[in-house]
């Protein structure tokens, strides 16, 4: 067939065993998050550009780069999601979530847009499952999303993980920290990147952040010697309630992570072994959030994983999706026999016995095929003189005996079989 189109660069179509694994992730994380008490929440898929470019910060990359904006036929300035923290933060603002008993939590599963150069494991419209405790300030509460995190990977088959963890202090511990680091880094300039040089004027955290510049960020100052006590102690729980977990993680004084709304405890999850250093998702405090959106000063925790690159992972770690495959199967040989069995397909179902078939097959030597390909462990096959007589074939897969019963009592006898 001529191919005249293809997905846009950077995003996929998901179906067959891509979609076995997608739908095992959102299973397994749904049913964990649940048991934690956090709830769904879906929210549009664009927002108005100011809710990125206050919330995320102007001078990110996802913002300054990897943000799919435009103006609507309306004249409003609009971009497609990057990430979910700042939307829903601004559902929080929105709905007056504040008034509802404290805190807020939420989970999601969703697509996200980034204007990336596609390669494995970086995409233009990629999936995050993600969590968001919002109107609460307590340690416990980041260890909580660590923990529920650490718990979905461990269900998901992926053992070996690590979380690099960091503190980048509140508002007024980085302030001083960034003078600090603004210093170091004029002192470095001539070593620095392009990009380096223009973001330590307005984000010298940032710096921190670029692959290029290694050698400068080895020697910078370190924020943990900067943080005040009280961000130093609430790090310090943090980290005790993953030890008390058993939660491996590292400590990575480089961590700032690629937007601008942390604050305090920030972290990322890893594969250990993995080839590429490619983070499996990240989070982080981000108490200023609500605030620069127009709400009150509100504390906020969360963090949100790649489904893409999980699923990466678990190919990786050689960990197979078993789906769950009906042990009954429907053949049919005749046009009589096929409006029967649509019935009894029906039945089946309202008994929840669950059952296959193959409508669209003619020969039985075909649906037989199906049968088999799925360990069907029971056949029932209806001909033109099973139809006429109202009556149907049932077949032992194993012991190939076969016998012949009512239609009619065709659930109850399959159902005593399966027992
Ligand atoms: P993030 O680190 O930007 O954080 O993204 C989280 C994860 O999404 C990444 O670790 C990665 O697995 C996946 N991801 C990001 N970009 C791509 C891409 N282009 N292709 C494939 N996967 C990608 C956030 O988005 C924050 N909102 C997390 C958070 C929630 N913080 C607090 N609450």
């Amino acid at each position: 067939m001529p191919k005249n189109f293809q997905s846009p660069s950077g995003m996929h179509d998901i179906f067959g065993e891509q979609y076995d694994y997608f739908e095992r992730i959102r299973e397994v994380f749904f049913k964990v998050a649940k048991i934690y008490g956090f709830e769904g929440i879906e929210t549009p898929v664009m927002e108005n550009i100011k809710v990125f470019t206050r919330g995320v910060g102007e001078h990110t990359d996802i913002v300054e780069k990897e943000m799919y904006s435009f103006k609507t036929k309306g004249g409003d300035q609009v971009a497609l999601r990057p990430e979910g923290t700042a939307g829903i933060a601004r559902s929080y603002i929105e709905h007056n979530l504040y008034t509802r008993t404290q805190p807020i939590k939420f989970f999601y599963f969703a697509p996200f847009f980034r204007y990336e150069r596609p390669q494995a494991g970086r995409y233009r419209q990629f999936w995050q499952f993600g969590l968001e405790t919002i109107g609460k300030e307590s340690p416990v509460l980041d260890a909580q999303i660590i923990a529920v995190m650490y718990n979905v990977f461990q269900e998901l088959g992926i053992k070996d993980l690590v979380v690099e963890i960091n503190s980048m202090g509140d508002s007024s511990c980085r302030e001083e920290f960034e003078k600090v680091l603004k210093k170091h880094f004029k002192k470095e300039n001539s070593s620095l990147c392009a990009d380096c040089k223009k973001r330590i004027k307005k984000n010298p955290l940032r710096v921190l952040d670029c692959k290029k510049c290694i050698k400068v960020k080895e020697s910078a100052p370190q924020i943990v010697d900067y943080l005040c006590i009280q961000c130093r102690d609430d790090f310090k729980k943090v980290l005790e309630y993953l030890e008390e977990l058993n939660i491996p993680y590292d400590l990575n004084s480089f961590l700032v992570r690629g937007l601008d709304y942390y604050t305090n405890t920030v972290y990322e999850f890893f594969a250990s072994g993995s080839e590429e250093r490619l983070a499996l998702g990240g989070g982080g405090r981000y108490d200023g959030l609500i605030n620069l959106l127009g709400g009150e000063e509100t504390p906020a925790t969360g963090a949100a994983m790649g489904v893409e690159r999980t699923i990466l992972s678990m190919k990786e770690n050689e960990i197979k999706v078993e789906k769950e495959t009906p042990r009954v199967f429907i053949a049919q040989l005749s046009d009589l026999a096929k409006r029967k069995c649509l019935k009894l397909f029906e039945e089946f179902r309202k008994a929840n016995v669950p059952v296959s078939e193959s409508f669209g097959q003619g020969s039985l030597k075909r649906q037989m095929n199906k049968a088999n390909k799925m360990n069907a462990e029971y056949v029932l096959i209806m001909g033109e003189e099973e139809a006429v007589e109202d009556r149907i074939i049932i077949r032992d897969m194993q012991s190939g005996q076969q016998e012949n019963i009512k239609t009619k009592e065709a659930v109850k006898e399959i159902k005593k079989k399966l027992k």
